[in-house]
C-alpha cells in the first residue's frame, strides 16, 4: 500500500543523516518538522517534508493528520513475552509484604514459569503470546526484542525461541531473539549449579546456535542467580558462536557485572536500578547501550534507574518495558515513557530519543527502525490530536494513539 500522511503537527524524529545512537546533550534534541507530510512506499519511508513543498503525487491513500503527531514507532528492546499463564498470585503475595526475592527463595519467581511454560505446548504457548504481541503492536511498538529464560531444559528453551521466531513470521513487526538459558538456576541443578552452566554451555548454546534461534544472548547477572565469573564463563561461550551479550545486571545489587558486559562488547546491559560511580564509569567510551525498565521499578517497587545521572554523565540511555510476567505484566511504551519522565527526570525529548532510535540500537537494528529517515521501514504511530508532544508522558495513562503503522500498513 502507498500512504500519504499529510497535514502532520509535527513530524518527530527527522533525521537525514542518522547517528547509530544519541548520547548526554544530544539526547535533549529531537529534530522535528511542523505542519509536515511523510510518502510511504513499499513499507519504506520514501520521502518527507514540509507541507509548503508537498510533491504532486497520484495513487497515494492520502491520510489526513490535523492536530496530530507523527513519530517513529517504538522500539522496545527488552522483553519477554513469550510466557506461559501469569503469576498473579506472587503480586498478592508482595501486596502482603513478601519481596520479589523472598519469593523466588520459595520457590516462586522465574522457575515457577519455567514450570508452566514446561507444560504448555508449543502452540497454546504460540497463543498465548500472540495475544500480547497483537496488544503492544496497537500500543505503538514495531520492534520488540524477545527472550527465552522461561524454560531453563534444552527443549523448553527452544521451545520459547521457536515461537518468537513464528511470531515474527506471522507478523509485520520486527523481532530480535536472545537467549537467557542463564535465568535462573532450576530446582533440580540448585545443589550444582556448575552442572547447569555447563549443560548451557555444552548442550543449549551449540542447539540454539545451530538452528539460528537466538540473535543475542543474556545472562542475569545478580547475587541467587548467575555471579560475574559464571557470566563470564557464558558470554566467553557464546563469543564461538558470535552471539553478542545483551545482559541483566545491578537490578537488586551493583556486582560488577557491567564492567563484565562492557569487556565482551555488549550491545545492552538492562535494569541498572542500582548503580556505582565504577558502574558509570566502565559504560564510558564503550560502545554499550544501558537501558532502563522503568514499569520494572513500578510494579516491584524498587528504586528506579538514575537516568538523569546516566545522561548527565554523557551516556546513552534506552528504554524498554522488559514485559514479563514476574516483574512487569505491561508491554506499555507509552508508560514507559511517561514513567521516565515523571520518575527518573528525562525531558519528554530524552525519553522519546531513549524509546526510538537508542532502543532501536539496543536491539541492533538502528540502521533501519527509529527515526524519520528516507529508506527506513516506515513503522510509525499516529497520535490523536494532542496539543503537543510533551503532552503525551504528561498524559500518563490516557491512550492517546490513534493509529500504528508497521512497515507500511495500518494494524
Ligand atoms: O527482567 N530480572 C530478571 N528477569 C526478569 C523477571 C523475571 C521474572 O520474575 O519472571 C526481569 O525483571
Ligand atoms: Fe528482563
Amino acid at each position: 500500500m502507498k500512504l500519504l500522511l499529510t497535514n502532520i503537527q509535527k513530524l518527530l524524529q527527522t533525521r537525514e543523516n542518522p547517528p547509530q545512537k544519541v548520547s548526554g546533550t544530544e539526547m535533549n534534541q529531537l529534530p522535528s518538522i511542523d505542519n509536515a507530510w511523510v510518502l510511504i512506499e513499499d513499507g519504506i519511508i520514501s520521502d518527507y517534508g514540509d507541507m509548503r513543498n508537498i510533491p504532486n503525487v497520484e495513487g497515494f491513500k492520502p491520510i489526513d493528520c490535523t492536530g496530530k503527531i507523527v513519530m517513529p514507532a517504538w522500539c522496545d528492546s527488552h522483553t519477554h513475552i513469550v510466557y506461559a499463564g501469569n503469576r498473579e498470585q506472587e503480586f498478592i503475595d508482595r501486596i502482603k509484604g513478601l519481596s520479589y526475592q523472598e519469593i523466588a527463595e520459595k520457590g516462586g519467581g522465574i522457575v515457577n514459569s519455567a514450570k508452566k511454560l514446561q507444560e504448555t505446548s508449543e502452540k497454546n504457548l504460540y497463543k498465548q503470546s500472540a495475544k500480547r504481541l497483537e496488544e503492544v503492536m496497537k500500543l505503538g511498538t514495531a520492534a520488540i526484542e524477545i527472550k527465552s529464560g522461561y524454560g531453563l531444559t534444552t527443549e523448553a528453551e527452544s521451545k520459547m525461541l521457536r515461537v518468537a521466531k513464528k511470531l515474527e513470521k506471522n507478523y509485520p513487526i520486527t523481532v530480535k531473539t536472545t537467549f537467557l538459558g542463564a535465568h535462573a538456576v532450576p530446582t533440580e541443578y540448585k545443589e550444582n549449579k556448575t552442572e547447569y552452566i555447563d549443560l548451557i554451555c555444552n548442550d543449549m548454546l551449540p542447539k540454539i546456535a545451530e538452528e539460528k534461534l537466538a540473535d543475542y544472548v543474556d545472562v542475569f547477572c545478580e547475587d541467587g542467580y548467575f555471579s560475574v565469573a559464571e557470566t563470564e564463563r557464558i558470554l566467553k561461550e557464546a563469543q564461538k558462536y558470535k552471539l553478542t551479550p545483551k545482559i541483566h545486571v545491578n537490578q537488586f545489587n551493583a556486582i560488577g557485572g557491567i564492567a563484565a558486559g562492557v569487556k565482551y562488547d555488549a550491545l545492552s546491559v538492562d535494569h541498572l536500578e542500582v548503580m556505582t560511580d565504577e558502574d558509570i564509569e566502565a559504560l564510558k567510551g564503550s560502545e554499550t547501550m544501558p537501558v532502563a525498565l522503568p514499569s520494572c521499578s513500578y510494579f516491584l517497587s524498587i528504586p528506579y534507574t538514575p537516568g538523569r545521572k546516566l545522561i548527565d554523565a554523557g551516556l546513552p540511555l534506552a528504554l524498554a518495558t522488559d514485559y514479563n510476567p514476574g516483574s512487569t505484566p505491561s508491554g506499555n511504551m507509552n508508560f514507559v515513557v511517561s514513567t521516565a519522565c515523571i520518575k527518573m527526570r528525562l525531558t519528554p525529548e530524552e525519553a522519546i530519543n531513549a524509546a526510538t532510535i537508542n532502543g532501536a540500537y539496543a536491539m541492533g537494528i538502528s540502521d533501519t527502525h527509529g527515526s524519520i529517515t528516507k529508506g527506513k521501514v516506515a513503522s510509525l504511530i499516529i497520535t490523536k490530536a494532542v496539543p503537543s508532544y510533551g503532552y503525551l508522558p504528561y498524559s500518563f495513562g490516557s491512550n492517546l494513539i490513534d493509529s500504528v503503522i508497521i512497515k507500511g500498513e495500518v494494524v
